[in-house]
């Protein structure tokens, strides 16, 4: 079969680490008798460097003529220096979420026995820890108008919108891929404070009865960060909001051992896009020490969520544990001889 992606390396590492995910795939479509066309678009401080928008008319093109997008990360030193920046590398992820329609953030976390001792949590507390994050990801204060300046730069408007709608189709989401898992969904919130938040509950209850196999449960946010350390098997899906999502995806994160392992798909109307859920990390770019593991493991999640290429994925993540096992690791992982970006992509290329 004949597929399209888009790849969109973007800024810092990520050209490194998307293209030990193309090598990766390349070595699938080998293997199993694919054609996968890919077709590169600038976004972020990389097209901006070329006097470009964040995020280029012709990088939309070419994402909405793929089957599935495979983006790297976004984020520039040199913007994050000048806070007065007006455009900025970020936007172009966002406005690309935004005219993509990439409503839902699905990260999945869980751990790898071998890298236990990696995590700053204790053994007991994360052994079988196996948790999703479902982010809402075109709503929220990430998006809410009004966002301003006022009064000559002396005060801030950011604003949290949702509706109904958005809160509804996040919240199917949640409750179907709980449905594939332990079937429980936790939503996380701020209700004791904040409207949307009570909305966001009083949607998502309203809509249980329809999934009456799925346990509901509901957490503030802040008790919701604490129990992701202390009690982090306690959760399955966890349906919450774009900011909070954020923050909380981070955060478990530190369950595997390294951010540098979490891949995510983003899905929504159209074209399903995925990426890596660590950022440009600018320091470690063009030195190939960064961990390619998350982006070859967005690229497992793209067979199989857009392709419906399942024992292409599975040949993936295979390949990854075997990776993890044989201690075939990058810095972030093994600070004493560790592999190059590159040497951990070859060696699960030729695993497969
Ligand atoms: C993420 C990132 C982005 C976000 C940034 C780069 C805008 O942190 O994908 O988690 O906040 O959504
Ligand atoms: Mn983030």
């Amino acid at each position: 079969m004949e597929y399209k992606i888009a790849v969109l390396p973007g800024d810092g590492i990520g050209p490194e680490i998307i293209a030990e995910a193309v090598k990766v795939l390349d070595a699938v479509a080998n293997r199993f008798g694919h054609r996968f066309l890919y077709r590169y678009g600038l976004i972020g401080g990389s097209a901006m460097r070329e006097g470009m928008d964040p995020y280029p008319d012709e990088t939309h093109r070419i994402c909405t003529e793929a089957d599935a997008i495979l983006f790297g990360a976004i984020g520039d030193p040199l913007y994050d220096k000048n806070p007065d920046a007006k455009v900025r590398p970020e936007q172009g992820l966002l406005a690309m979420r935004k005219k993509l329609g990439l409503y839902a953030n699905l990260r999945p976390v869980k751990m790898y026995p071998e890298l236990l001792d990696l995590s700053p949590l204790k053994e007991e507390r994360i052994l079988g820890a196996d948790l999703l994050v479902v982010r809402e990801l075109t709503g929220g204060l990430y998006f809410g108008e009004p966002r301003e300046l006022r009064n000559n730069g002396t005060l801030a408007v950011d604003t949290c919108l949702y509706s109904v709608e958005e809160i509804e189709r996040i919240a199917h989401v949640a409750f179907k891929m709980a449905r594939l898992r332990r079937k429980k969904v936790t939503l996380v919130d701020k209700a004791n404070v904040l409207e949307t938040s009570r909305l966001w509950r009083r949607v998502v209850a309203a809509m249980a009865p329809e999934y009456p196999d799925i346990e509901l449960d509901y957490l503030f946010v802040d008790n919701a960060a604490m129990q992701l350390i202390t009690n982090p098997k306690r959760f399955d899906v966890i349906l919450t909001e774009n900011l909070f999502g954020d923050i909380l995806s981070d955060e478990a994160s530190v369950i595997s051992g390294s951010i540098g392992l979490l891949p995510s798909a983003s899905i929504g109307d159209r074209v399903p896009l995925f990426e890596p859920i660590h950022g440009s990390y600018p320091e470690g770019a063009g030195k190939n020490i960064a961990n390619p593991l998350a982006a070859i493991l967005s690229a497992a999640m793209l067979l199989r969520t857009a392709f419906g290429l399942a024992a292409e994925a599975d040949a993936i993540e295979n390949a990854v544990e075997t990776t993890i096992r044989r201690n075939i690791l990058t810095a972030d992982l093994k600070p004493v001889n560790p592999a190059t970006t590159s040497e951990t992509g070859d060696f699960i290329a030729a695993n497969l």
